[in-house]
């Protein structure tokens, strides 16, 4: 296992000329010594794909997408499969992010039917968890993380193929883009809590990763990397900007 995993989500903010000047600044970056021990996964919009799975190769650099569909194959216009994301390069896709929970609709019976494709294709899903700022206002952040994760804990445990490895990105919704991030204290007992109920609900012999996201940057990321059971981030605005993507990367 590589020593911390670090996952860059450029939303729909970074143009295919950017995407690959930022991604040829990272294969520099991943070249270090220092950073060998790292794993960097870079997010790019669905044309910048390809271009970039080019730009990587033979290179230890994850290329992901930020969605997929929850079908195999078939009418569905405007949609793209895992196994195309497959065939373009991508070891890894993130599903559930709250954005597409929030403005596309997506259940958590949608979010597993997408786990389920991804398993087929041989693609790691990073699977995206968290409370709204209404729900952690209730205290009941560790009830809606459950909500959302046990449907799709149910489709692993029942998959006939699944990835080598899960990776589950607890992103609370308040703190996505808003330079809020939650206290220690909390964030700990939130990944105690995740750690074991993964441990006790998933069925052995998956390798299953934590990582946090939301306002993480060069700021915040010492005091969260200290979170015990955080194997690592799921970085949104900061990962626009190489500098910070890399002061990140070194930081923690
Ligand atoms: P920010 O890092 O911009 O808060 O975004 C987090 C995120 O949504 C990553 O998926």
């Amino acid at each position: 296992m590589k020593s911390r995993i670090y996952v860059a989500n450029w939303k729909m903010n970074m143009p295919l000329d950017g995407a690959l000047e930022l991604t040829k600044q990272c294969k520099k970056l991943m070249a270090h010594q220092d950073n060998k021990e790292k794993q960097i996964v870079l997010c790019p919009t669905f044309p910048a794909l390809y271009p970039i799975a080019k730009l990587l190769q033979s290179t230890p650099i994850g290329i992901g997408a930020q969605n997929c569909s929850e079908h195999e194959m078939g009418a569905y216009t405007g949609e793209v499969s895992a196994q195309s994301l497959s065939q373009v390069g991508c070891t890894y896709c993130i599903v559930g992010h709250s954005e597409r929970r929030n403005y596309f609709h997506e259940t958590n019976e949608i979010i597993a039917r997408k786990v389920g494709k991804l398993f087929g294709a041989a693609i790691n899903p990073i699977i995206c968890i968290g409370e709204t700022a209404k729900e952690h206002k209730d205290n009941k952040t560790l009830q809606a993380l459950e909500q959302q994760l046990d449907p799709i804990i149910n489709v692993i445990n029942n998959a006939e193929q699944c990835s080598d490895e899960l990776y589950i990105a607890y992103e609370p919704v308040w703190a996505i883009g808003t330079g809020k991030v939650p206290d220690k204290a909390t964030l700990q007992t939130t990944f105690n809590w995740l750690h074991a109920h993964v441990q006790s609900a998933l069925q052995p012999a998956k390798s299953v990763y934590l990582l946090y996201g939301g306002s993480v940057d060069e700021h915040t990321v010492k005091d969260i990397a200290e979170v015990q059971y955080i194997d690592g981030f799921l970085v949104g605005g900061a990962s626009l900007d190489f500098q910070k993507f890399k002061n990140i990367v070194s930081l923690a």
